[in-house]
């Protein structure tokens, strides 16, 4: 399978006060075409850093410690801004949890979407004005066709206060498909919608990236989401990947103690099910604990976990970073 973005061993810090935050601490994982990935982890875990590393949107006191970002062959870590921006809104496209981050209150839908639309050279270099603005309407319309949204012709007039969260979120994934990038980056697209709507939308995106065989990393702390929408899983904590697979094999049989917390935390069907929190906190990133990050939280904690840290390690279809599988090689 052909993969569209590869991270490698990716390593992202935060100067604070309190002193040097290590967000991520060498991560690798890749996303193939036409897949939806799902990111996961509880809050803290370096899902959004992770996101930002890669759009190469992450904030002043940051610094890139270490790792590669390939796309379409190249190290985005490596490109100069003007190069990076030529790459962001038109290869790589962005949904965030809110939408007024992104949407500007004082423009009309229609001017906002035009900007996106002009990134694309095909367009911006149509000589006729009428011709161009011709183009870019066409566009427009066949995008809000595209997220089912009833009145193209309205929308493209309205302000974004003119429109309902949910309606708002239909826009911001129409924009972010109509330049048919190659990867969709979407941090909790849905968590600040009702459930229901928020179940609309996300299936939409699964229809839109399946139809234009775009690949998405879809964000998210809710594994249900997850298990709905997504073809492989990454299951993140303390700015690592602790396991890594097909959303099958993960969910049929979650390996890392962390990743069974986590799914033990899912409300169920099967009501004599328990729902179980994990108890503890996440570490502090400016002093995380010695050996595995998560050995203070582990039911299944050993003597080796507190003093080293694990590596990853192939198992049962899937990779995961925990000393109960650091059989020797060969071993049953
Ligand atoms: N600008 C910043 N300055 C200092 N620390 C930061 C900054 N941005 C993020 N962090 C820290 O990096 C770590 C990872 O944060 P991140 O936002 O990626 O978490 P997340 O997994 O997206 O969580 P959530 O589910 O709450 O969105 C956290 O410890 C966070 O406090
Ligand atoms: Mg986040």
């Amino acid at each position: 399978m052909e993969k569209v973005l590869e991270v490698k061993d990716l390593s992202v810090q935060f100067k604070t006060y309190r002193g040097i935050v290590k967000a991520l601490n060498g991560i690798s994982f890749d996303v193939l075409k036409g897949e939806m990935l799902g990111l996961a982890g509880e809050t803290g875990s370096g899902k959004s850093v992770t996101s930002q590393a890669i759009m190469r949107t992450l904030p002043e006191n940051s610094k890139i410690a270490g790792g590669s970002v390939l796309f379409e062959g190249k190290d985005l870590l490596k490109l100069t801004e003007k190069d990076i921006e030529m790459v962001r809104g038109r290869s790589i496209t962005a949904v965030f949890q809110d939408p007024h981050t992104y949407l500007n209150p004082v423009f009309r839908i229609g001017q906002q979407f035009k900007d996106i639309l002009l990134n694309d050279p095909a367009i911006s270099s149509i000589k006729d004005k009428k011709k161009r603005e011709a183009t870019i309407n066409e566009k427009m319309t066949q995008s809000f066709r595209d997220v089912k949204m009833p009145s193209p012709e309205r929308i493209i007039r309205s302000y974004p206060h003119e429109l309902s969260g949910g309606m708002k979120q239909r826009v911001l994934i129409a924009m972010a498909f109509s330049l048919k990038p190659s990867l969709i980056i979407a941090d909790e697209p849905t968590t600040a919608l009702d459930v229901t709507i928020q179940a609309q939308v996300l299936r939409l995106m699964r229809e839109l990236q399946k139809k234009y065989h775009t690949s998405v990393v879809l964000i998210t702390h809710d594994l249900g989401v997850i298990a709905e929408n997504c073809d492989r899983i990454a299951i993140m904590y303390a700015g690592r990947i602790v396991e890594f697979g097909d959303v099958k094999t993960v969910y049929a049989k979650p390996l890392h103690p962390y990743t069974q917390g986590l799914m033990r935390a899912l409300p169920r069907a099967d009501k004599d099910a328990q729902i179980e929190s994990i108890g503890g906190t996440v570490p502090d990133l400016v002093n995380p604990p010695k050996g595995c990050t998560f050995h203070e939280r582990c039911r299944n904690v050993m003597d080796v976990c507190k003093t080293s840290p694990p590596s990853p390690l192939f198992h049962e279809g899937r990779i995961v970073e925990c000393h109960l599988y650091n059989e020797p090689l060969g071993g049953s």
